[in-house]
C-alpha cells in the first residue's frame, strides 16, 4: 500500500502539476437514485427510522449564480461526496424487511432488495441484525477532480460518514459494531457494482434474531451511480489491495458525554471553517475536544502531533500528542505545511494524523477521518471551528514533523 502513497504525494518538486483549474460544470452527479418505480420512504413517516436523516441530511445551501450546493451533515474533500449508504433493515412496524438505499437529499430510503431468508449477514459471518449499514465509495466523484491523490479522500471522507453514522447511533443510544472485514468482493458483486462502486465499511446494531442467513438470492440490478464516469485503473487496484488486509472491530465510547440536545445540535451546526478571526482557544477546551482521541489513534497505530499556534496555557510549538518537541513560532510553516492554505497557520492549533510505514494503511486512513469527525462535533459543541484539509505539502510536513511517518490528513481546529 506504500507504493499508492507515495504515488500521491505532494511535495516541493510536483506541486506544479496540482490541477490549477477545474470547470465545475463537468462534476459528475454527487448523489445515486434509483429508478423512479422503486418504492420509496420518507424517513419522516417512521419514527424509529427518523435518526437515519442525521447520516448525511442537508444542513446548509450556498447559490453559485444559478447553481445551488447542498451541504450536509458530513464533510466531504471538495463537497464532492462520494460515499453511498445502504441500510439493511429488520423488524420494524410497518416496514418491509430490506434493504434499501438512503437518498440523503430526499432524506427517503428506497428500497432495492426484500428478504425473505437471506440478507447481508451472511457476508459478515453474523447472526440476523435489525440494522446493517455500509457504505461504498464512488472514487469518480472524488477522482474527477483530484485523480490519484483522490485515494486518500476516499477514505478520509469514509471516516468522516462513518463518524456522522456513529454520532446519529450515540443520539439514539444504539449499540454499534464497526466492521472492516466482510466479504466486500462478493457483495460488490451481489449489488452488481462492477468496480464503479466499492463498498468499504460497514456498522451493525442491535442483535435481532439468533437466525443463519443465506445469501441475497438475486443480484441487486446494477444502476449508475453518477451521470458520467472515467474509470482510474489505479484507484481499482487501490480497492483490490484493500481486501487482502483483515481489519479489527472497532470499539469506541466517543460523544457520549454530550448531552442529546447538545450532540444534535452539533451534528445540525457543523461547518467547515473558510477563515479563522485568529482568536485563542483555551488548553482546557483543546483537551475537551481531543479526549481520548490519542488512546485510540494509539491503539490503531496512527501517532498525532499539532502544531500550536495559538491555545492560551500551553507554549507555542510543535508537540507529539502532549509533548512538546519543538518551541517556536510555526504559524508561518504552518500555512505552508497546508499547501499554502491559510487555515493551517491561522488556526489556534493544526493537528496532524500520521502512521507508521507498514501498518494497515485503508484503516488509518478511515480512522483518521472517523477521529476528525468526532473531534469537529466536539468543538461545534463548545462553539469551536475546525476544518479538515486534505491538500498539504507530504515532504515538508514530514520534514518539519521530524517524522518518516505517512502524513495521512490535518484538521485546522479554532476560532
Ligand atoms: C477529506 C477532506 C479534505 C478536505 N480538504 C480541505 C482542504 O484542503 N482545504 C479546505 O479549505 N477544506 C477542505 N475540506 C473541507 C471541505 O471543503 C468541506 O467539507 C466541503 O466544502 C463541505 O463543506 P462543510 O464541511 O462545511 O459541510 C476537506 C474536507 C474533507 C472531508
Amino acid at each position: 500500500m506504500q507504493e499508492f502513497h507515495n504515488q500521491t504525494d505532494i511535495t516541493k518538486k510536483n506541486a506544479f502539476t496540482q490541477t490549477q483549474f477545474i470547470n465545475w460544470q463537468t462534476q459528475a452527479k454527487a448523489y445515486k437514485t434509483y429508478p423512479k418505480f422503486y418504492r420509496r420512504y420518507n424517513l419522516d413517516d417512521y419514527e424509529e427510522l427518523r435518526f437515519i436523516k442525521n447520516f448525511g441530511k442537508v444542513t446548509y445551501s450556498k447559490k453559485y449564480g444559478n447553481d445551488e450546493v447542498k451541504l450536509r451533515v458530513n464533510p466531504s474533500a471538495g463537497g464532492l461526496y462520494p460515499c453511498e449508504i445502504y441500510i439493511q433493515i429488520r423488524g420494524i412496524k410497518k416496514f418491509l424487511n430490506g434493504i434499501y438505499h438512503y437518498e440523503p437529499l430526499e432524506d427517503s430510503l428506497t428500497l432495492i432488495h426484500e428478504l425473505s431468508n437471506d440478507g447481508l449477514e451472511s457476508y459478515m459471518n453474523i447472526k440476523q441484525q435489525k440494522f446493517i449499514f455500509l457504505l461504498s465509495n464512488v472514487y469518480f466523484r472524488t477522482s474527477w477532480k483530484y485523480e490519484k491523490r483522490a485515494i486518500r479522500y476516499l477514505l478520509l471522507d469514509t471516516g468522516h460518514q462513518l463518524g456522522s453514522i456513529y454520532a446519529s447511533l450515540v443520539l439514539e443510544d444504539m449499540e454499534h459494531l464497526f466492521n472492516f472485514k466482510f466479504k466486500k468482493k462478493q457483495l460488490n458483486k451481489a449489488f452488481s457494482f462492477d468496480k464503479y462502486e466499492h463498498f468499504v465499511a460497514s456498522i451493525y446494531s442491535s442483535e435481532y434474531k439468533d437466525i443463519e442467513t443465506n445469501k441475497l438470492r438475486d443480484n441487486i440490478p446494477f444502476v449508475p451511480p453518477c451521470d458520467y464516469y472515467i474509470k482510474e485503473p489505479f484507484i481499482e487496484e487501490f480497492y483490490s489491495h484493500s481486501y487482502h488486509k483483515s481489519f479489527d472491530n472497532l470499539k469506541i465510547n466517543f460523544l457520549k458525554e454530550l448531552s442529546k440536545e447538545n450532540l444534535q445540535s452539533a451534528i445540525n451546526n457543523r461547518r467547515s471553517v473558510r477563515a479563522f478571526k485568529q482568536e485563542a482557544i483555551t488548553k482546557e477546551e483543546f483537551e475537551t475536544v481531543l479526549k481520548d482521541v490519542f488512546i485510540i489513534a494509539r491503539k490503531y497505530n496512527i501517532e498525532i502531533f499539532f502544531i500550536n499556534n495559538l491555545i492560551i496555557g500551553l507554549k507555542k510549538g510543535i508537540y507529539k500528542e502532549f509533548q512538546l518537541q519543538e518551541e517556536g513560532n510555526f504559524n508561518d510553516i504552518s500555512t505552508t505545511l497546508a499547501f499554502n492554505q491559510k487555515i493551517g497557520g491561522t488556526s489556534s492549533a493544526t493537528i496532524f494524523f500520521t502512521s507508521k510505514i507498514r501498518t494497515n494503511y485503508s484503516l488509518a486512513l478511515i480512522l483518521s477521518g472517523f477521529l476528525a469527525h468526532i473531534i469537529s462535533l466536539r468543538a461545534t459543541n463548545l462553539q469551536i471551528s475546525s476544518t479538515g484539509i486534505g491538500a498539504y505539502f507530504d515532504d515538508i510536513t514530514q520534514d518539519t514533523l521530524i517524522t518518516s511517518n505517512n502524513i495521512l490528513y490535518l484538521m485546522a481546529v479554532g476560532k
